[in-house]
């Protein structure tokens, strides 16, 4: 090692120590992460740390004239904050042995039930694909499924997976420091880009990116540095609208099947300690239910916590009333996910207003419409042809409109909240109560 040409003396340990710091510049690594990897064989004292420390901070003259290569975090651990580019291109940095690839990712679902056909293409798909998609409606089962590939994927990739639940991030602007802090980087909450993919140029690693479609096009950016920065990190998303990022690759989510609907409904009804006939009476009414809720996970599981207290007949007869939108799911969901108008809410938030105006529409029509119904609907919009198919494309984007041979459906929950939106701001009155009452009666 060399300082203007010059070499300079630096013990092993230290030398190890300066791997440590630089492997990861800008993060504070706690002292006993730091003694494990400098000992990883015997068991030695802090003070062995602060000696080393020093040595090392006197071989690289730290802190002369102002200088600051390496920070100490009193109690926590130390960071190297010096500027660390690499003069050659190395697969991956060095490892010591002990060193096991760092896994934080929530914990997997008890029970994930179907998707055995995701869980195998994707697991598949998702290694040398740079980002890869799962997008699908509110409470498909997105982020259950990406977690559950994660926990699979992540022990293969040498430094590990990292989870970063965006759905608490309120603006574009915390996109960085979110997943700076997820990182275990230093001063994430004033992280730039740069300090991101310096960490992750030379890594191997699965990082999710959980909940985005709020901040759709920022994570799109981001994703796309990422891919051309580190070549060795692979991207998984979850998001109700795919990125449209390059190298994207997306998977629509599709809806449980009928049987797995039914198993994940009997599911929720017995953890919830209610009674289920899964294999006689009960199932015609519940594959009923699974049917209109579209085979979506979060409103089948808060229809299940429903009927384990009042009975799948009366939870049935209730479904498409206003009030089974606030149905209280699990107590431990996201605030997105604890009710079907929150998880709607969240989704509507996002839309723009021509977007709200025409599903508020659409939501009055029958199961399926063309485009031609839905511009009929819309006549005293001032909204042409090219506008409205444009609109049902974007809301077909946001998962909130399916399509299918050319034809529209609304799924049944979506078309609740709608009507009830619109009714709310007296935009639609006549047709959505007349579609609403239609439905309860
Ligand atoms: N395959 C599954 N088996 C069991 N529970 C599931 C499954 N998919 C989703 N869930 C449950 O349904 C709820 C919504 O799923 P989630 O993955 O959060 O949906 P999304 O991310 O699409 O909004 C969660 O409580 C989740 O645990
Ligand atoms: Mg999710």
């Amino acid at each position: 090692m060399t300082r203007d040409g010059v070499p300079i003396e630096l013990g092993g340990r230290s030398f190890d120590l300066l791997v440590a710091l630089i492997e990861q510049p800008g993060r504070i690594i706690p002292k006993r992460e730091l003694v494990r990897r400098v000992w990883p064989d015997v068991s030695v004292e802090e003070v062995a740390l602060r000696f080393h420390m020093t040595r090392l901070r006197k071989a690289l003259d730290d802190g002369h004239d102002g200088r600051r290569l390496i920070t100490t975090q009193v109690g926590v651990g130390y960071g190297f904050v010096g500027v660390v580019t690499r003069a050659e291109a190395r697969a991956f940095p060095p490892q010591s042995k002990d060193v096991r690839p760092k896994i934080t990712l929530p914990s997997r679902s008890d029970r994930l039930i179907g998707r055995e056909t995701e869980l195998r293409a994707l697991g598949e798909h998702a290694a040398g694909v740079g980002l890869l998609t799962i997008s699908g409606p509110a409470g498909a089962g997105k982020t259950a499924l990406a977690v559950e590939i994660a926990h699979d994927l992540g022990p293969g990739f040498a430094d590990g997976a990292t989870f970063v639940d965006l759905a608490a991030v309120p603006s574009p602007d915390m996109l960085i420091p979110a997943v700076a802090t997820a990182l275990g980087l230093m001063a994430a909450a004033n992280s730039s880009i740069s300090v991101v993919l310096d960490y992750l140029r030379d890594r191997r690693l699965l990082l999710i990116l959980d909940t985005v479609e709020h901040l759709i096009e920022a994570t799109a950016s981001l994703c796309e540095l990422i891919i051309a920065t580190a070549p060795n990190v692979q991207i998984l998303a979850t998001s109700r609208q795919p990125l449209r990022a390059r190298n994207e690759r997306v998977h629509r989510l599709a809806p449980h099947t009928p049987s797995a609907a039914i198993e994940l409904f009997t599911h929720h009804v017995s953890t919830a300690g209610g009674l289920v006939d899964a294999l006689g009476n009960d199932v015609p009414a519940i594959a009923e239910l699974c049917r209109q809720l579209d085979g979506l996970a979060l409103p089948i599981e808060i229809a299940a916590i429903r009927a384990a207290t009042h009975g799948i007949d009366a939870t049935s007869k209730m479904l498409g009333d206003h009030l089974s939108l606030f149905w209280p799911g699990r107590r431990t969901a996201a605030p997105h996910q604890q009710t079907l108008k929150a998880s709607l809410d969240w989704s509507f938030d996002l839309l723009s207003v021509a977007e709200r105006e025409v599903l508020g529409r659409v939501s009055a029509l029958n199961a399926t419409f063309s485009l031609e119904t839905a511009f009929a609907a819309v006549s005293d919009v001032p909204l042409d042809r090219a506008t409205l198919a444009a609109t049902l494309d974007d809301l077909t984007d946001k998962s909130l409109i399916l399509v299918d041979a050319g034809l529209y459906r609304c799924p049944e929950m979506i078309r609740l909240y709608a009507c009830e939106h619109a009714r709310a701001l007296e935009a639609l009155r006549s047709p959505c109560a007349t579609a609403l009452s239609n439905r309860v009666n």
